[in-house]
């Protein structure tokens, strides 16, 4: 089987590469990507992965339609997984244009090359923003409910999603996306919250939690470990049904000042090491997802109890200075 994978520089794509390569005998898989502040080479390196005959580097913007029409040619992939993505709601409040270029127009240019070459899978990794803002009072959003993006990443991974699906109705293009909650793990690009508060915290710097009198560090976000996100996709590529989108919930709502504690008592540490900063613009409140319908499928999770598994990752971080002190 042949597997494409964009943006495997990443945190999430390389984590999937790994995953796939350890777990698939007869796949091959080729990484495009262009390799931006967030793509690094390193990941994959690091994690043992080396040019081989089951893996291919291609440096490339999925925006370059000559290129990935060659790719598509050359390669012939069965399966294509675009985790390509401008991916750091912070910096789409000022720099919008590559959001809009890289997670619409990339989009756009690869299912263009996969209806041309007849694709048998187009699986989009989307994300659980594209509901918006939910309340404590409601429900965890299905499928099926109405989007609601509020910022310009959300908005252009919305668009992408909207892409993919009409392909799907209008070419026949098999596609699948899953919607997952916010990943955490190894190899997360240190300007995230959880990598940015252990790293800071190993320099014996302060936290930045966003925070005001009416809303101190109330948001809610549901964390993901990043190998059980990629579990769940190989699972829905696997035995989820064309046309579907579906949600990968961590089953972890936790406020953002329950997280900075957290992280805080990894290193004893109290609240004198947290820096309170303004709410960014248009801070989303809470996102939350049902995971009912992957739970139908069989999906079992192997890191769901992040109080466990939170320790273990602030350890990778201590480990692994070399990997992301170049980076801070
Ligand atoms: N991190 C999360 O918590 C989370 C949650 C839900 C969904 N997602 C989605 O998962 C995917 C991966 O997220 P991540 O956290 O690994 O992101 P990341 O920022 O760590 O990695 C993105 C990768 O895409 C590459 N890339 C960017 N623009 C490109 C272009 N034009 N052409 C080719 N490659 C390009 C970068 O070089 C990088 O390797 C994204 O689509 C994101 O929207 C992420």
């Amino acid at each position: 089987m042949k597997i494409l994978v964009t943006g495997g520089c990443g945190f999430i794509g390389s984590n999937f590469i790994k995953y796939i390569l350890s777990e698939v005998e007869d796949v091959k898989v080729i990484n495009l990507d262009k390799k931006t502040y967030a793509g690094r080479g390193e990941n994959l390196k690091h994690m043992g992965i080396e040019i081989s005959e089951r893996y291919e580097f291609v440096n490339g913007d999925i925006c370059d339609e000559k290129l990935v029409q060659d790719v598509f040619s050359g390669f012939r992939p069965d399966i294509v997984f675009n985790f390509a993505a401008e991916s750091h709601v912070d910096r789409s409040i000022d720099t919008r244009t590559p959001f809009v270029t890289t997670n619409i127009l990339g989009t756009h240019v690869l299912l263009e090359a996969a209806i041309r070459n007849k694709t048998s899978l187009f699986f989009q990794i989307s994300t659980d923003e594209v509901y918006g803002s939910l309340s404590n009072e409601d429900k965890s959003c299905l499928e099926i409910d109405a989007k609601h993006p509020r910022s310009t990443y959300s908005a252009t991974k919305s668009a992408a999603e909207d892409l993919v699906l009409a392909a799907f109705e209008t070419h026949g293009l098999p596609v699948i996306i899953s919607r997952s909650a916010n990943n955490y793990g190894d190899y997360q690009y240190p300007e995230k919250l959880l990598p940015l508060f252990i790293t800071n915290l190993i320099d014996k710097r302060k936290v930045p939690l966003m925070w005001s009198e009416e809303n101190p560090g109330l948001n809610i976000r549901d964390w993901l470990h990043v190998e059980d996100n990629c579990r769940a996709i190989w699972l829905l590529a696997k035995k989820g049904s064309i046309g579907e989108v579906y949600n990968i919930p961590g089953g972890n709502e936790r406020t953002n000042i329950w997280m900075t504690k957290t992280i805080l008592s990894c290193f004893g540490y109290g609240k004198e090491m947290i820096e309170l900063v303004s709410h960014r613009k248009g801070h989303d409140f809470r996102y939350s997802i049902d995971g009912t319908k992957l739970k139908n499928l069989g999906f079992c999770y192997l890191h769901s109890d992040l109080e466990k598994e939170l320790p273990q990752v602030v350890q990778w971080y201590r480990d692994n200075e070399n990997w992301w002190r170049p980076l801070k």
